[in-house]
């Protein structure tokens, strides 16, 4: 089975508006405080440089790298494979991910960053798939809103493949 990426569903220039967009959003919000930016590993590490080059608030930058899985008797577990360094008590939070699919890595993530007491955590991502939402979770500061289809690009991966492009493609799988 061959892979197929030559669908661009979001162009470049949508893309850098959307980061502006998003960027212009938070410095309002935040305006006179300062931001701890959390990215979340390895998706967001794109989105993120690019999202703190337009913030004007006074900023630091951590990351954190996870994977939820669902086992047969729960309904979710979160695995930390890389912790921040940072102390986030009475700090606040923005956590940075590439996409909201399920909803499931981000809400039990937020769950387990608020038993370390911080100010606040509010969640920022580039593409969201609301459509497959299994978890309420609604992003404070969503990026592009996408269909039900698995893209690549932008960080996004397919096997670790892709993450380089400048645009988002849609995968599809040939025959060939
Ligand atoms: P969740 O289902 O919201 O917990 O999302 C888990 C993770 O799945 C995301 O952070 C992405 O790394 C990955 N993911 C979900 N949809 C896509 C996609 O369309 N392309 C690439 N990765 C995806
Ligand atoms: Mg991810």
């Amino acid at each position: 089975m061959g892979i197929d990426v030559s669908e661009v569903l979001i162009p470049e220039s949508e893309i850098k508006d959307m980061v502006k967009r998003v960027a212009s959003d938070i410095n309002r919000d935040y305006k006179g405080q300062e931001l701890v930016v959390i990215g979340v590993l390895t998706g967001a590490f794109v989105f993120t440089a690019d999202l703190v080059r337009e913030l004007t608030v006074p900023v630091t930058v951590d990351f954190m790298q996870v994977s939820s899985y669902v086992g047969e008797n729960s309904t979710g577990n979160l695995i930390i494979k890389k912790d921040i360094s940072t102390d986030i008590e009475g700090k606040h939070v923005l956590l940075v991910e590439d996409i909201v699919d399920t909803g499931r890595t981000l809400s039990m993530l937020r769950e387990m960053l608020m038993g370390r007491n911080p100010a606040s955590i509010k969640i920022c991502t580039a593409f969201d798939k609301p459509d497959r939402r299994v978890k309420t979770l609604v992003p404070e500061y969503d990026g592009i809103v996408i269909p039900d289809k698995f893209i690549v690009g932008y960080g996004l991966d397919y096997n670790g493949l892709y993450r380089e492009l400048k645009e988002v493609c849609v995968v599809s799988f040939t025959d060939t």
